[in-house]
């Protein structure tokens, strides 16, 4: 029998986000208006304002204000970070934090990179939470992406949860880099 690719548990996109990664989200943002791939709108894993999940499509529809991104992970991933990228742009995404890897080599990282003025390396890897409250793969190293201009409140918010780097000014080209 042919198991469904999505079914394999390292092909799933049913990671959610640990809440000590999401109370630093908080810490640095206030608050999260929107979950552009959120798991489900009834009980949201993200307590965010507003959820878009599979049934709307979050990748058609608007990006606004503050917004935390996990997105499915899989080898379009970057089609969420040029979405993210274009909401910035035309001045929608007013701030955001991506949770996704250090995969350095990749489009999509250069892109994320384009936007983003600080990068936080955890200094453990990061356990996903599965649709049971199970612990749910992937095992990678993660990074999470700051875009936005309260560069300060990012360093002091996930100052526990690993290193920060400045991303270089040569790069990064949508978030200006001030406190
Ligand atoms: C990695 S999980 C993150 C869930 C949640 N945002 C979190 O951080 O805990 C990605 C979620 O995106 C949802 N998803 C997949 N494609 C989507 C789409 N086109 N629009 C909105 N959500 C989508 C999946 O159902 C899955 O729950």
């Amino acid at each position: 029998m042919t198991v469904p690719p999505a079914l394999l548990s390292h092909e799933s996109t049913e990671h959610y986000t640990p809440q000590y990664i999401l109370a630093a989200v908080i810490a640095c943002m206030g608050a999260i208006d929107l979950d552009p791939c959120s798991n489900s709108r009834e009980i949201p894993n993200v307590p965010a304002a507003r959820h878009y999940t599979v049934q709307e499509n979050g990748l058609v529809q608007p990006w606004e204000d503050r917004i935390f991104l996990n997105p499915p992970f899989g080898h379009d991933v970057e089609r969420w970070f040029s979405k993210l990228y274009l909401e910035r742009s035309a001045g929608r995404t007013t701030e955001a934090i991506v949770l996704w890897k250090s995969a350095t080599e990749t489009a999509a990282w250069k892109t994320l990179t384009a936007i983003s003025c600080r990068v936080c390396f955890p200094s453990a890897r990061i356990r996903f939470i599965g649709p049971q409250g199970n612990d749910s793969g992937p095992t990678f190293s993660p990074a999470l992406f700051y875009v936005g201009s309260r560069v300060k409140r990012f360093e002091e918010a996930f100052a526990e949860i690993g290193m920060v780097w400045v991303v270089p000014l040569t790069i990064s080209l949508l978030s200006p880099h001030v406190a």
